[in-house]
Parts: C-alpha cells; structure tokens; sequence
C-alpha cells in the first residue's frame, strides 16, 4: 500500500517536472509581454512543484521512520497519508484531544478551542511582511522610482514600436500599393540610390548609355506609371540586362528611386539623351487600362 503510493506520488513529480521543461520551452514570446507572462506562468509552475517535492520529501521521511520504529509503524497504521499531511500543514489538535485546548466557553453548544494557527498561513503572512518591508524600501525610499517616470518610460517605449511599426508599413509597399512619392526627402533619398546602383547602365543623368535607356523621356518599353517602372525595377527584365533589385533594395527604397525617376529625371534634359525606346506613355492610357475607374468607364461610352 505504502510503496503504491510512493510510486504514485513520484509518476505525479515526474509528470509535473517534465511538464514544466514544456512550458519552459514555449517562453520564446514576440513581445516583453509575452515573455513577462511565461515567466510568470513559469514563477508558478515552479512554486506547484517545488510544494510537491517538499510533500513528496516529507511523505517519505515519514515512511522511513515508520520502517525504523515499531512506534511510528503503529502510528502510521492508524493515520493515513493524508490526513498526517493535514496534520503538518494545518497544526490542528485531533478531535480526540480537542479538551486540551478547550478555552472553557461555551455558547449554546459551541466551544472554543485554542488552536494554533496553521503554519502555511502564519508563514504566508511572515512572508507578506518581509515582503511588505522590502517593496516600501525599494519603491518609495531608496529608488528614485515614481509612476509618472513609469509612465514616461511606457509611453516613450510605445512611440519606438509605432515607430518601427510605421517604418515597416513604408516597407510593405508593391507593385499594387506603390504611389508616386511627392516629399523632396523621399525624392532626395531616391536620387542617392539612383546615384548609387543605377548610373552605371542609365547615366548619371538617366539620359541612357550603351546598356540601359533613357529615363527621362516620355517612352518606356515597361510602361511609365509609378507602378510599372517599380515593377521593373523590383523584377528586372534579367534577359535584356536590367538588374532585378527586390533582393537588393527595399519596397521603401524601390518606390523612393521609382519616384525619383519619375518625378525629377523625367522631363530633365541629359547631356547625351538615348533615343526613345518603348512607347510613348502619357497618363490617360492608364486610366483606360483601370476599368474600375468609374468616370473613365462613363467617358469611354460617349
Ligand atoms: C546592369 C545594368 C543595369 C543596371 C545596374 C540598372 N539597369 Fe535599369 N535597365 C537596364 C536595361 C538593359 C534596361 C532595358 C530593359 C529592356 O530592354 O527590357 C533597363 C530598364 C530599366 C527601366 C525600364 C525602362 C523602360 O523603358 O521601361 C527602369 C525604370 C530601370 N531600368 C530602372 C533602373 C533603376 C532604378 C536602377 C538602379 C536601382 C537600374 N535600372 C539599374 C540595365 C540596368
């Protein structure tokens, strides 16, 4: 009977314990959040089987005396696991010897006992007031901790991830999102990567060379809206020597150097101009080639 419970009670540790390397595992959180509650969750997994142990360590100390002494094997005949394990935890004198701490008052029937009070609580409160001590100290004498900083700091965290956020959302641009930029940083930023990775088959000054065409004319072989030219540049045409750069640049970058294109080269006046190659694009094709447009569809039918 003893050993089937000592058996028991160790499947129980070990279920526990390889329970808790699971859940250690899964504190690969996204954000400090995430990874607060799984510590946490971790805190408690720990707290549960630490208490198990110290049961599962008593109960066995308690079945080794037994073995030992033919008084405590009488003794632990008579109580069972359990309620010796209430016993410990709670301190309380047994029904039978409940005299021995009768206060002597008695109301309708109701008698008063002395009992002490029961160790896993008196402890816990011992606990709360160290802890008590040790949070007042901390928090409102010794650190220079306030709410308001907490706050700040909260809130200046929160502005970083909008932040990045935003940041990311510049980068989530495509070939369906992608809008001619306008802002002269964005066209200065586009001037700087042209400059950097396109002169050397366009020309410093997009007006073409032996390799790459004219960009500052109104003819493209790929088509001259903002979408197109960010198509060719994100794919390339790798056949005929244009670079894909959906590796190299990023969305953000792609739609600044298109931008760039279009909204400075375009127009300007090269130095030694390539003759037009491609189609002639002007705007009002593209709107053709949008039927959901609904006010172009209405013009198409008068
Ligand atoms: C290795 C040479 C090379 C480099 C570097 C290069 N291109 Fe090109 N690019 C070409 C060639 C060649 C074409 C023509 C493709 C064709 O004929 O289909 C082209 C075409 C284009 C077109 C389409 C033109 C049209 O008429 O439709 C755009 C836009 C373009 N390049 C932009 C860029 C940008 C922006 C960069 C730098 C980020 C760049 N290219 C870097 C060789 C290059």
């Amino acid at each position: 009977m003893n050993t089937l419970r000592n058996k028991s009670i160790l499947f129980l540790t070990t279920l526990l314990l390889s329970s808790l390397g699971a859940s250690a595992q899964t504190t690969g959180g996204v954000s400090e959040q995430d990874l607060l509650l799984a510590l946490i969750a971790t805190m408690i997994v720990v707290a549960l089987v630490s208490l198990l142990l110290v049961i599962t360590i008593m109960v066995l100390v308690r079945q080794k005396k037994a073995a030992l002494t033919p008084e405590a094997a009488a003794a632990a005949a008579t109580t069972s696991g359990w309620s010796w394990l209430k016993e410990k935890l709670t301190d309380a004198v047994p029904v039978e010897k409940e005299s021995s701490i009768d206060m002597g008052h008695n109301y309708d029937g109701i008698r008063e006992l002395d009992n002490n009070l029961p160790p896993w609580w008196k402890y816990g409160f011992y606990a709360s007031i160290v802890f008590a001590v040790l949070y007042f100290g901390y928090y409102q004498m010794f650190s220079d901790w306030s709410s308001e900083q907490e706050y700040v700091a909260a809130m200046q965290e929160h502005k970083e991830v909008r932040a990045a956020y935003l940041a990311r959302q510049v980068d989530m641009v495509n070939e369906e999102s992608v809008t001619l930029l306008s802002d002269a940083a964005g066209i200065a930023a586009g001037k700087t990567i042209f400059q950097a990775n396109c002169v050397a088959c366009h020309g410093a000054d997009g007006g073409g060379n032996a390799i790459g065409p004219n960009l500052t004319d109104q003819y493209w072989i790929h088509g001259g809206s903002i979408k197109n030219v960010f198509t060719t540049i994100k794919y390339g045409v790798l056949e005929k020597g244009m670079t894909p750069w959906q590796d190299i640049l990023k969305p953000g970058e792609m739609q600044q150097v298109a931008s760039y294109i279009l909204g400075e080269l375009q127009g300007s006046s090269p130095a030694a101009p390539k003759a037009p190659q491609g189609d002639l694009y002007t705007p009002e094709l593209e709107k053709e080639e949008a039927p959901d447009d609904s006010t172009s569809v209405a013009l198409a039918v008068q």
